[in-house]
């Protein structure tokens, strides 16, 4: 019998990254483990993504950051909805909080950030990443530390820009780079715990 690799996937918004996470890996084999995405977690009850979590079968929990009075009450609320499924890997699709120390000391985390870090950190980076010079651009997996987009990483892939490409072309690029980058990083991630 397989061992069970358990993921919780938190997001905020359109929830892309998080369908092509569970399309991929969810109750596949791999090397000697299952992935289980055991749950979906939003802080946005307008999220779009609620509904295609539901449509893949895995509810999605709403913990709306309004109804807190603090970072850290949220913070609090968060990890233990996440610890309840004792997941080995917490992974952040979109989800649009900056988290406290207060969390990360509980939580294994990791995320995904639409350009080739650490050049541009923050929310801006698809636009500043295409309007920049360079001629590559790129997205990146990464730990989640305590300061914004800076944790250690995991993954990373450079696409070349391309001349005349318009801004929707280009962000549709770098998410169809994610939508296979970012399984592929999780079972590297997973793969190295099975063999700890
Ligand atoms: C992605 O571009 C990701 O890199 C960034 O937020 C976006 C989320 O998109 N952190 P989606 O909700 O997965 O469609």
């Amino acid at each position: 019998m397989s061992l069970t690799q358990k993921i919780v996937i938190l997001f905020s918004g359109e929830g892309s990254n998080m369908e092509a996470i569970i399309r991929s890996l969810h109750k596949k084999e791999f090397e000697g483990f299952q992935v289980h995405v055991v749950a979906t977690l939003t802080n946005n009850p307008n999220a779009k993504g609620i509904e295609r979590s539901k449509e893949l079968g895995i509810p999605c929990e709403v913990i709306d950051h309004r109804a807190f009075e603090s970072r850290e009450a949220f913070d609090a609320a968060l990890a233990q909805a996440i610890l309840a499924h004792r997941p080995n890997l917490t992974v952040l699709a979109g989800f649009m909080r900056i988290l406290s120390p207060l969390f990360l000391r509980q939580i294994r985390a990791i995320n995904i950030h639409p350009s080739l870090l650490p050049l541009f950190k923050g929310g801006n980076a698809m636009q500043e990443s295409y309007l920049s010079p360079m001629k590559v651009a790129g997205v990146s997996v990464h730990y989640v530390s305590e300061e914004l987009d800076s944790g250690d990483l995991i993954a990373q892939e450079a696409v070349g820009k391309i001349e005349g490409e318009s801004f929707e072309e280009f962000k549709a690029r770098l998410h169809s780079l994610e939508h296979r980058l970012y399984p592929e990083a999780i079972l590297r991630v997973l793969k190295e715990k099975v063999t700890l």
